[in-house]
């Protein structure tokens, strides 16, 4: 079952009352190690376990390609955060994402998001298409669009990222799970950005999340990781915990332990990164060296009305900026930073900074005058001084 399973190993919390998200995740559902009296979990690092004399694993464990009592708790902690029958760990987002595409058949018409995750995007372009999957980029934030791109009984998924990185496009989740539903596909939704701090997509009739846990899950930059979460433990979930096991892209034990350590403290550092980078939107908004910026907390923002709609608590920790004077100048600002750093990725406490075009390549929806900023935990002041300082030098 993935995720449910854990919860019959783990001294879920029945006695006591409800529990909000947040809760949750700072107790990791208040598990307690019956024989220790241990708040935290121990790490298994047993590859192996241990056959009954009559030939039977009562244990339920086998082999750990298949199954890691470690996984346990991360796993139920993040279904239950994210509201869904079961979850499954994976080595990482790639990892996690390409097995919802392998679960399905070759023949299999499957709709993307214009704007997502780069490097998906050229493996459902390349190894998948090669496979069999007819891939069809779609933009998601039109709904019509959408509607239209269905071929009912061929479509078996829908894939949308929102918001989607690095433009942050939001696309409507409810929508597009009617949409996909009434054409007998799927709905799976890459929520790494949102986070289960600020929208739930299973609850709005997704029935898939994915989250690249090596990001805000985790939050530390120290593990590579990936997750998926399910509305159903049914026969689809089963064919996608089973590519796990025969691929093998499961996470490591120590891994997987950080990752339960990272989600304790996912909702402090998730609301206190999103604070920041509402607060840098709206000043750097109508800067005089800033085109734009894409941020879907700012009322003017394309996306905005519908993640005010499905994002609840705050629009997330990424955001991005359009530099005045085109790729030169939003490169020689990347150069020019002293307290965020010149790297890839999001999520963490430190914050980041990246030219997306010179990452992406030419078929990226990034402009070339556009850094994402992925911010982090430290002071807004700082981050927001050391911006403008690299704007001055870029332009001066
Ligand atoms: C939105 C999003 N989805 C998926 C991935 C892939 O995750 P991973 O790098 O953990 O394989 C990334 C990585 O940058 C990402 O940003």
């Amino acid at each position: 079952m993935g995720g449910a399973r854990g919860y019959a190993n783990i001294a879920a919390m029945n006695d006591k009352p409800a529990m909000k998200p947040a809760t949750v995740a700072a107790q990791a559902l208040g598990w307690i190690d019956e024989s220790t009296k241990a708040v935290v979990p121990p790490l298994h690092p047993s590859s192996t376990f241990v056959r009954d004399p009559d030939n039977q694993f009562r244990s339920g464990r086998v082999y750990a390609r298949a199954d890691n009592p470690t996984f346990d708790q991360a796993e139920a902690v993040l279904a239950a955060l994210e509201n869904g029958a079961g979850a499954a760990l994976f080595a990482s987002g790639m990892a996690a994402a390409t097995a919802v595409f392998l679960s399905l058949k070759p023949g299999d018409h499957v709709v993307i998001s214009r704007v997502m995750y780069w490097s998906l995007r050229n493996w459902l372009l390349g190894f998948a298409t090669d496979w069999g999957l007819k891939v069809e980029i779609v933009d998601t934030t039109d709904l019509a669009a959408l509607k239209t791109a269905m071929r009912p009984g061929q479509t078996a998924l829908v894939w949308i990222e929102t918001p989607g990185n690095p433009t942050l496009a939001v696309s409507d989740i409810a929508v597009a799970a009617e949409i996909a539903h009434a054409a007998g596909a799927r709905l799976a939704v890459d929520s790494t950005v949102a986070t289960p701090v600020f929208t739930r997509p299973l609850e709005l009739g997704a029935d898939i999340v994915m989250h690249s846990a090596t990001k805000y899950l985790n939050g530390h930059s120290d593990i590579i990781a990936g997750a998926l979460v399910t509305r159903l433990c049914d026969a689809h979930w089963e064919k996608i915990r089973a590519i796990r096991v025969q691929l093998g892209g499961v996470l490591g034990t120590f891994e997987a332990w950080l990752l339960l350590r990272g989600m304790r403290t996912l909702f402090p550092r998730v609301r206190a990164a999103a604070a920041s980078a509402m607060a840098i939107a709206q000043h750097f908004r109508g800067h005089p060296l800033v085109a734009d910026v894409l941020y879907p907390g700012l009322s003017n923002f394309p996306g905005h009305e519908v993640a005010a709609r499905q994002m609840t608590g705050g629009f997330g920790g990424l955001l991005s900026l359009r530099v005045k004077g085109g790729e030169r100048a939003a490169i020689a600002t990347a150069a020019n930073v002293k307290i965020w750093k010149r790297a890839t990725s999001l999520g963490g406490v430190e914050s980041l900074v990246e030219h997306r075009a010179s990452v992406e390549g030419a078929d990226s929806p990034a402009p070339p005058d556009l850094l994402r900023l992925s911010t982090g935990i430290e002071e807004t002041s700082d981050l927001i001084d050391d911006l403008e300082a690299a704007l001055s030098a870029a332009h001066s």
